[in-house]
């Protein structure tokens, strides 16, 4: 694993962006993308290079790393729409370059085993950005999650649903089963980047980085991949 500690979530989103910059630049591209509030700086900075510098994303697909199972593509909280709004809708990703899973398939098995051919037929990702939930989750690979799991449905714990309430008018609008990439479906990402920002992440983060590979803390598991990059503003890391 790669820790870079940076003063500021400025500075994370701008690394963040040059990592994802330098492989479009390289050719066609598979982006893993995340939600999440730890995200936005970078897309922001990717929309900035795209409008500015020309940076295009033409030739890359993307990968919504996960979905809230029952709210529909048009819900303003399904990440469907969030990546959309955050994100590819400006920039230049070809039409149906960007690969969301359908929380409103009636069979979701169904639908996560679609997902995972579907990054398998891209090539597989090339670059799977991550935030990290104050559980240490990653995707919603909620704690105890397998280590080895692939794409499936999963229910939330009451911490991820509080901590995600905000995004919805009440808790009781939050869903209560999620699709998600699994922690198996993640380790084979080429290149993984972690984000961690602010204080409410410094034990999720010093978990994930110093502490034991268990499934008690999923995003320990990165420290089994071989081309793990954590970046973390310095309130992030000030548990390290
Ligand atoms: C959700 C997402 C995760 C994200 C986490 C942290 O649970 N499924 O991918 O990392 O929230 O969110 P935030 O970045 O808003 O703290």
């Amino acid at each position: 694993m790669e820790i870079i500690v940076l003063p500021d979530s400025d500075a994370v989103a701008r690394t963040a962006a040059d990592i994802i910059e330098e492989r479009l630049r390289r050719g066609p591209a598979v982006l893993g993308l995340a939600t999440g509030s730890t995200p936005l700086g970078t897309y922001r900075e990717l929309i900035r290079r795209h409008r500015e510098e020309g940076l295009s994303f033409a030739q890359a697909q993307g990968f919504p790393l996960d979905e809230y199972v029952g709210l529909p593509a048009s819900h303003p909280q399904s990440y469907r729409s969030v990546i959309r709004d955050e994100i590819a809708d400006h920039v230049d990703f070809a039409p149906g370059a960007v690969h969301g899973l359908d929380g409103e398939a009636a069979d979701p098995a169904a639908e996560a085993d679609r997902y995972e051919r579907a990054i398998a037929e891209a090539g597989g990702i090339d670059v799977q950005i991550l935030g990290i939930g104050t559980d240490g989750h990653i995707g919603f690979n909620e704690p105890m999650s397998s280590l080895a799991s692939r794409t499936r449905i999963k229910t939330l714990t009451a911490q991820t649903r509080q901590d995600n309430a905000r995004f919805f008018d009440s808790l009781d609008e939050v869903p209560e089963h999620v699709l998600t990439q699994g922690l198996g479906t993640i380790l084979e990402a080429r290149h993984v980047v972690l984000i961690g920002l602010g204080k409410a992440k410094a034990a999720a983060i010093a978990a994930a980085v110093e502490g034991p590979l268990a499934a008690l803390c999923p995003a320990s598991v990165l420290q089994l991949h071989r081309h793990a990059t954590v970046l973390v503003d310095e309130a992030a890391a000030s548990r390290l």
